[in-house]
Parts: structure tokens; sequence; C-alpha cells
């Protein structure tokens, strides 16, 4: 099986949030079940810099005007190959991947992610400079949203392509004029196509053209087809209901482990939960928070934005504060949601720290360190953060929705007794919903031993790559015979 994985972000040579953690991941898992499997990216700074033993395969046409160079290299320290995009016009560009430093959007991003889609394209062509044809193509997200379409264009049914959902609130919809330096064909500007509300939708061309969709939980793949979470696209993917899949996401069990963990200070595991409580201390003190370790202590590492629910931790601060509770954010996002957390850090400097940013180190020592997770979503395709909170014997409230419903499991006398329950699972995206989980990990939290039978729970639970990237391997065979 030979499968092109195609991609805006992959870590460790880029990230902004967990589809990059997914591209690092995944791919590596396909590779230990014999998939032949290469990433395709585009050539950011810091791509460039970090993928290994890099070798040029010469330049590529890619549009009228367009010409890029493939280089190929290996991802660092694996066997997986990546490909990058080498355009210094379109990606040659410091920070975030998608947008300027002031938050903007590239204005030439519909030509910087269709030149990743046509890419991927091309090299699903019999004399491609790759010499290497994919059985299927793995797209990613909107940025590779328009491969199918290229694809479809080209009347290449040989390839097929499974349409990857990681969150369809993010669409890449621009203006339909840019179908002609798109190289569409404006006659597919219609509902049948790649037409939505009056835009050109990378994602809908995507969802309309893909042979197969994956999304990253089974709960999301039900919810997109429900108009509370479809964004729109609802009646589309119910009309493709038969072909989406959902498999939850795993994480690197070798990047995210607290029994060996390069950015903490010292270790802990299933059997020996003590170095947590070292690090607890640590966490406190570089963050000038008082160091006690009877103050319990919440955690968010997270995105700022209205998806991940965070306001409601902002209503209840007060109240949190009051409750005696520490809390650690990092994140960066909305700059209402910055502001306000850290008018708190400023007002309680010694309860509440709040770190503007994206500080990789900072966020394996928080989830180490703190004692209980917030992640109070209003959807999340599937959530990464809650799965390290397991694995990091941190359990996590969350909310009651996507991958967080599938990860986690609410707390009660019943899962207590069965050695099912990890973590808490709030009823309503409320600020007094939240209150109430927060107080019932309170009260528990005061009760050492159950609480160390609720972090074994989350710490045993199974939560690597490996069944994730069987299912992914089933679906891509699947894909190949249905068609
Ligand atoms: P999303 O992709 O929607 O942002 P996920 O939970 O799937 O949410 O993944 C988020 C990823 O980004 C996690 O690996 C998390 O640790 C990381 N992350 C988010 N914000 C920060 C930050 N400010 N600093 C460091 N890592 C962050
Ligand atoms: C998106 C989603 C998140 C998911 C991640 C990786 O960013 O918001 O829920 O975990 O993609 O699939």
């Amino acid at each position: 099986m030979r499968v092109l994985f195609t991609t805006s972000e992959a870590y460790p040579l880029i990230k902004t949030g967990g589809l990059a953690d997914v591209s690092g991941a995944l791919p590596a898992a396909l590779k230990k079940l014999e998939v032949d499997i290469k990433i395709l990216i585009p050539g950011y700074p810091s791509v460039l810099k970090k993928v290994d033993q890099q070798r040029s395969l010469g330049l590529i046409q890619v549009f009228a005007n367009v010409y890029c160079e493939l280089i190929i290299g290996f991802m660092p320290y694996t066997e997986v190959e990546v490909i990058i995009i080498k355009n210094d016009a379109l990606y040659d560009r410091e920070g975030s991947p998608y947008v300027t430093a002031l938050g903007e959007d590239w204005p030439d991003n519909p030509l910087r992610f269709a030149v990743l889609s046509k890419v991927a394209s091309l090299l699903c062509e019999v004399n491609s400079p790759l010499n290497w044809m994919p059985d299927v193509v793995q797209c990613n997200d909107w940025q590779t949203g328009l491969t199918p379409y290229y694809l479809h264009l080209a009347n290449n049914s040989q390839v097929k392509t499974v349409f990857g959902i990681h969150n369809l609130a993010f669409q890449g919809n621009c203006h339909p004029d840019w179908a002609y330096e798109l190289e569409l064909n404006t006659a597919d500007y219609q509902i049948a196509g790649y037409e939505y509300y009056g835009h050109l939708s990378f994602l809908k061309a995507g969802v309309f053209y893909a042979d197969q969709i994956s999304t990253v939980s089974p709960n999301y793949a039900q919810e997109i087809q429900s108009p509370m979470f479809g964004f729109g696209m609802d009646g589309l993917l119910k009309t493709r209901s038969a072909d989406i899949t959902g498999i939850i996401n795993g994480i690197d069990l070798d990047e995210w482990n607290p029994d060996n963990d390069p950015y903490l200070s010292t270790s802990y595991n299933v059997q020996d939960l003590s170095g947590k409580a070292t690090l607890k201390a640590e966490l406190q003190q570089k963050l000038g928070l008082t160091v006690d370790a009877s103050i319990p202590m919440l955690g968010v590492v997270s995105r700022l934005t209205y998806q991940k629910g965070l306001d409601l931790l902002i209503e209840a601060m007060p109240e949190v504060i009051a409750l005696g509770c520490q809390v650690a954010v990092l994140g960066s996002g909305d700059k209402g949601f910055e502001d306000a957390f850290t008018a708190y850090a400023l007002a309680h400097p010694t309860q509440v720290s709040v770190s503007i940013g994206y500080i990789e180190p900072l966020s394996h020592l928080i989830m180490a360190g703190v004692d209980v997770f917030i992640m109070p979503s209003r959807f999340e395709p599937c959530g990464l953060n809650q799965l390290y909170g397991l694995r990091y014997g941190t359990p996590p409230i969350v909310s009651n929705t996507g991958g967080l419903a599938d990860s986690i499991c609410n707390t009660t006398t019943q899962t207590l007794a069965n050695h099912t329950a990890t973590g808490f699972v709030i009823n309503s995206v409320t600020k007094l919903s939240l209150l109430g989980s927060i107080q019932q990990a309170l009260s528990l939290w005061q009760d050492k031993k159950t609480w160390q039978a609720l972090q074994k729970n989350g710490m045993n639970q199974e939560v690597g790559w490996e069944n994730s990237a069987n299912a992914y391997l089933a679906l891509y065979e699947k894909t190949l015979k249905a068609n």
C-alpha cells in the first residue's frame, strides 16, 4: 500500500495545533504497518531547516506561471520520507503558516494551498519527478481540499483520495475569481462542485470530490452531519454518510511520556507517581505561584478561541479563585481572551499565571505539574490535550462533544467502582456546569487514594496510534476495493 500524506503542518517541522501532532505521528505508525508512506508539505523556513538528508528532485510546473522545486528528505530521526514544495515567493515566511504577524490570513493563501493541493495530484501522474505513484492520497483539512478535484480534472481515477477532516470550522473559502488563477474549471462552480454559498470552497471540494472521508473521532463523524456541528456542510456530508469514517486520534507515546520526557527534570509513571509532586512544585515556582502541594492546581494549554470554550473559565475565575485553586494558562489566540486571563494573573499573581505564546516545553510541564486539566470545548473534532492529560496522570474536565466524549469517561460512583472513570464530563457548556465539575474534582482530589485510582485508570488507557493506524489502513484497503 502506497500512501501520499499531504498536510500543511507536521510536528516537529512546523506546528500550530493538533493537525501537526497527527501528521507527525500517524505516518510513522502506518510505516510500522508496512505502509509505504510519504508526507507532502510546503517548504516553510522551519521545514527546510529541519528535514534530514535533503535531495532535490528538480523543478515542477504547477500552474502556468508557478514553478516549484521538489526536495525529498526524512522526518527527523525517522525513516518517514518527506517531500517539500520549495517556492520562496509562497512559503519563505517566518511565523505561522497561515497568518501574518497581525493575525490576518495571508492574502495569497488560496494560491499557497492550491499549490500544495495541485502538487499532490501531479505526484499521482505516471511520469512524476518522484517516480512513485501512490495508491491513496490522504488529504488533511481545507489546505489540501483541492487535491481530489485536481485529480478529477486530470481524469485520474486510478489514485484514490481520502479527505481527512480535522476541523470543519476552517473551510478555505475565497472569492470565486480565484478559480482562474488556480486553474479550476469554472463550470464546476456550482452546488455539485466546489461552490459554497457564493464562495470557492477548498473544504467543500474535498468533501465533494474525495472517494472517502475520514474524520478524527467516531462521535464527530456523526456530529458533522447535523446543523449544529456541520458549519453549513451538514447537508452535503449527510449525502456522503456511507463514505464517512471516524477514527479517533492517538498520541505519540514517545513524545508524550512522563517516564521519559526531555522537557521534564524528573520522571514518573503509573507505578510511582511521586515525581509528579516534584514537577508541580517546580511549575509553581517557575510561574511565580505559591509553592504549596496542598493547593489544587488547574491547567490550560490551548488556542484561546471560542471553540475551546475558555470564556466559561474566564467567567468562572472569581469563583475558582475563591475556591483557593491555582490556575496555569498557556495559550494564544483571541485578544479578548488573552487580555481577560492576563487581568486575572495581574490581580492574583500568586494564584493565577498566564503565559501568552506558543511554548512547547511549558506545555509539557503544565501537563505534568497540574492536578486537573480544563478543556470545556464547544466542539472538538478529537482533541489531543485530554489524551496527554490521561497519560500524564492529570484527569481532564471536558465537555460532552466530539472526541472528548469518545475518550474521557465521567467519574461517578459506578465508574469509580468499575475502574473506568478517567475524568469529568460537563453536561452543558455553561459556567455552572464547569464550576460543578471543578468542585467535584476538588473534593475527589482531597481523597488521595481515590484520586490516585482515577489517575491510574487514565494512565492505563490505550492512547497510542496502533489501533487507529490499523483502522486507517483498513479504510485505505476498503477505498481501493470499492472503486
Ligand atoms: P487544536 O488542534 O484544535 O488546537 P488539539 O487538542 O488537537 O487542539 O491540539 C492542540 C495541540 O497544540 C496540542 O499538542 C497542544 O499541546 C498544543 N498547543 C496548543 N496551544 C499551545 C501553546 N500555547 N503552547 C504549546 N503547545 C500548544
Ligand atoms: C483539529 C481539531 C482537534 C483535533 C486536531 C487533530 O485542530 O480542532 O480537535 O484533535 O485537529 O486532528
